[in-house]
Formats: C-alpha cells, sequence, structure tokens
C-alpha cells in the first residue's frame, strides 16, 4: 500500500482539458496510439512501484519516495494521458484496453527481475527515466496540439527529477559497491537493449485491438509503427541530453566525455534511424 502522497507539484485540475484542439490531432491515429499506450504503462506504476519498494525495502530513503512521491507522480502522468486520449478520442473503451494491458503485461512485472545488485538497478532506473524524460520532451516538440505540448512539459520536468532522485540513490549505493565502469556499462547496455520495448508493444496492442474489433496488431504492425516514428525521432529526439544522461552513473573522466558526447549522439541518432 502507497504512503499518502507528499507534495505533488501539479494536478489535473491544471491541465486545461477542455480547451483540446480536437481538429489539430483527432485524425492521426499514430498519436492515439502513443499517447493511449503511454497512459497504460504510466498507471500501471503502481505495481512497478511495488516491487521497487520490496526490493529496496531495507533503505527507509528510498523506499518512503518511491511510495510517498514517485509513483504518485506515475500514476498521475497515466490519469492525466488517460484524460487527454478521452478528450480527443471519446469514443475509446479505455477501461477495457486497459485491463486488457493488465492482464498480459502484469505477470512480466517480478521483483526477481530486479538486480542484480541494488547500485545497479538505481543505474537502469536512470536509463528507464532518461528513456521518459527524452520521450516527453519529443512529445513537448512535435505535438500538433497545445494542450498536449503544455502536459508533456509537465510529466517532463517531472521524470527529469525523477532521473535526479534515482541517480542520487544510485550514487549512494555505488560509493559502498564501488561497480566497476565496464560492469556499469554492461549493465545499462543491457537495459537499453531490453527496452526492445515487450510494454510498449503490448500497450499498443491493447489499444489497437479494442478500438478496431475482430483484428489483430502483429509484430509486423508495431515495427511498421516503430518506422513512422523513427520520422518523429530523427526530427524531434533530444539526443545529446539523452547520451548525458546516460552517462552519468558512468561518470567518464571530463576529457573523455567531451571526446565521447559528439561520437554517441550521432551512434544513436544514426542507429535509431
Ligand atoms: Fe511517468
Ligand atoms: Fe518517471
Amino acid at each position: 500500500m502507497a504512503d499518502e502522497p507528499r507534495h505533488l507539484r501539479w494536478s489535473l485540475q491544471d491541465i486545461p482539458f477542455d480547451c483540446v484542439q480536437r481538429s489539430a490531432i483527432a485524425d492521426e491515429s499514430d498519436w492515439f496510439y502513443l499517447l493511449a499506450g503511454a497512459s497504460f504503462v504510466e498507471t500501471l506504476s503502481d505495481l512497478y512501484a511495488q516491487n521497487l519498494a520490496e526490493y529496496y525495502q531495507d533503505n527507509q530513503d528510498a523506499k518512503s519516495w518511491l511510495q510517498g512521491q514517485w509513483e504518485h507522480e506515475e500514476v498521475q502522468h497515466g490519469r492525466a494521458l488517460r484524460a487527454y486520449v478521452l478528450a480527443v478520442w471519446p469514443d475509446f473503451d479505455w477501461e477495457t484496453a486497459y485491463a486488457r494491458f493488465v492482464a498480459a503485461y502484469a505477470p512480466l512485472c517480478q521483483t526477481n527481475a530486479l538486480g542484480p545488485t541494488p547500485a545497479l538497478e538505481m543505474a537502469a532506473r536512470c536509463v528507464v527515466e532518461t528513456g521518459t524524460a527524452s520521450f516527453y520532451t519529443m512529445i513537448q516538440q512535435a505535438s500538433p496540439e497545445p494542450v498536449l505540448r503544455e502536459l508533456a512539459g509537465r510529466i517532463r520536468a517531472d521524470e527529469v527529477l525523477h532521473y535526479k532522485y534515482f541517480f542520487r540513490f544510485f550514487r549512494d549505493y555505488q560509493a559502498r559497491e564501488g561497480v566497476s565502469r565496464w560492469r556499469l556499462l554492461r549493465g545499462l547496455w543491457q537495459r537499453i537493449a531490453e527496452a526492445d520495448m515487450e510494454d510498449s508493444f503490448l500497450a499498443i496492442r491493447c489499444a489497437y485491438e479494442v478500438r478496431n474489433p475482430g483484428q489483430n496488431f502483429t509484430p509486423a504492425d508495431f515495427r511498421a509503427f516503430r518506422k513512422r516514428m523513427a520520422v518523429w525521432i530523427r526530427r524531434h529526439y533530444p539526443f545529446e541530453m539523452a547520451i548525458k544522461m546516460l552517462m552519468k552513473p558512468v561518470s567518464l573522466p571530463p576529457v573523455l566525455q567531451r571526446l565521447l558526447l559528439p561520437l554517441l549522439t550521432r551512434g544513436a541518432r544514426r542507429a535509431i534511424t
């Protein structure tokens, strides 16, 4: 059971959902799938928070932040995205699609998938928050609709703060564990590779199959979707910001960092697009 939220920096009342300019976005089905999918993944954060709090049960500081703040903010992201999706696509049966997503994805989220050490798990959380911070930066920049831009900006700011918290916890554990740079790099790389989007695939599939009864969403459909996304990514993804955040836990010497940053940024841009 989560603690009472300490203080959320914004609430759903701050977002002018009744001012959404539907005509700017309603016909764009890629936006629908992207936002509906994100709303499912964020809403399920209570489960991830529970797993993480269990994993870090000996760390009172981390545990109480995870359950008293982080969980509530992530779930609020889910609620706000749900409200946005329903403001633009009011016929969508969100509850049914979300229930399908939970049934398919929840069994894959297990505490024993965390680790292998507390420091490495905190570094992995930094990867996840880098992913969300850069995702919402992209949404904010690519959005054809002003209310979505505003909402993405709020969520993005939360994700950047989450990263900072996880990074601080990482540093504390790292001071004790002294995980080598290579092991850290390997761990980070693994987490990035694993982000091969089991959750996004399932989330978008559930949204698709509820929106189009009787039709199946296949891995080939997902590949085509990702190919279309690559165009947005090339144009709007904050590569440099993401690489800087990813490399921070590895704490390379500044000279090496300055040398590597442009190379990695170019490499990532090429790999993704
Ligand atoms: Fe979030
Ligand atoms: Fe987050």
